[in-house]
């Protein structure tokens, strides 16, 4: 492939800065490079002497693991740094530490931070390009990518669906950054789920509310169930974990009386049978696996455009 598309930024923050062509040569760029990953050998030059950092601050299984990958299948050098591990536990500011990794020349820094706006303040103090791998409640925006890539990939279009987002809207940072991409793809989103877990006005950003599930899906061509973060269970938000479950969580029943074209996509990790029954999620219109082998190549696609290899080979 030889690069000819480019994007309008040079930081992946969020993905309220992603025009509807940036999210179209992502997700096509994405679309080309899977077929590297059912490679036996599962390795193109294409980033050959390239070095990318993933500093990492809070804990994660799919998002730090595809970024490695993602890298060291284009054959970049991949460094991987825990925030526990970091010089920051010694008193280290986040910015001095970005800045004294920015002077070991890596050609991307990839964060993730419990703090909402930690990688746009970064990106203003380094030179080198920011993607931020998930910032406290504010944006996820790889996992926004590959959850669109995933959905278009079955349905063939974005434009005109109709998305239902179920669960903890208040603190999903995956939430907040597909509300924003679905919208500037032409998707029609409605958020799902109990008072306490839906933010005040978010009706202003232009989605549907709804307060009950049965309602909330049965137009629905995307169902998105969002993890109850357990973490947060002390805070009064819910009375217990089996109410939830027992208003809203996803269930066969639930979908006998939706479509049977309706798929069901889960950011990731699951709490088997709280947000989601455990039938469902291993059910056909599941497609929350698919989502984490897409995650490769979504991240393999950002690593590509944002490094503008005019000349890059990936064969
Ligand atoms: N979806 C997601 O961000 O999962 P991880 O926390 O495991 O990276």
């Amino acid at each position: 492939m030889t690069q000819t598309a480019t994007l309008s930024r040079k930081n992946i923050i969020g993905m309220e800065n992603l025009t509807s062509e940036d999210i179209e040569i992502i997700l096509d760029t994405a679309d080309s490079f899977k077929e590297i990953s059912t490679r036996a050998i599962k390795k193109v030059p294409t980033l050959r002497g390239r070095t990318i950092i993933n500093l990492f601050f809070e804990p994660s299984t799919r998002t730090r693991t595809s970024f490695e990958i993602a890298g060291k299948r284009l054959s970049a050098d991949v460094i991987n740094i825990s925030g526990s591990a970091s010089s920051t536990v010694k008193g280290e500011s986040l910015i001095d530490t970005a800045r004294n990794l920015e002077a070991m020349n890596p050609d991307i820094l990839v964060i993730r931070h419990n703090c909402s706006g930690a990688p746009a303040l970064i990106s203003q103090f380094i030179n080198c390009p920011v993607i931020n791998a998930g910032d406290g409640a504010h944006e996820h925006p790889s996992q926004s990518l590959l959850d669109l890539l995933t959905i278009r990939e079955h349905k063939g279009t974005l434009k005109g669906l109709k998305v239902a987002i179920v669960g903890d809207i208040t603190h999903s940072r995956v939430a907040r950054s597909n509300i924003r991409a679905m919208q500037t793809m032409g998707m029609e989103v409605k958020v799902v789920g109990p008072p306490t877990l839906i933010p005040v006005g978010i009706e202003e950003l232009g989605v549907e509310v709804c307060y009950d599930i049965g309602e909330g899906i049965r137009d629905a061509d995307v169902i998105m169930v969002l993890r109850i973060q357990l973490e947060r269970q002390n805070q009064g938000l819910l009375s217990s974990l089996r109410e939830y479950s027992n208003y809203f969580c996803l269930t066969e029943k639930h979908l006998s009386n939706v479509s049977n074209d309706t798929l069901i996509i889960h950011p990731g990790p699951v709490n088997r049978g709280i947000e989601i029954a455990l039938d469902v999620m291993e059910g056909p219109r599941s497609l929350i696996l698919d989502q984490v082998t897409n995650g490769v190549a979504v991240r393999m696609a950002l690593f590509y455009l944002l490094l503008g290899e005019s000349d890059a080979n990936p064969n």
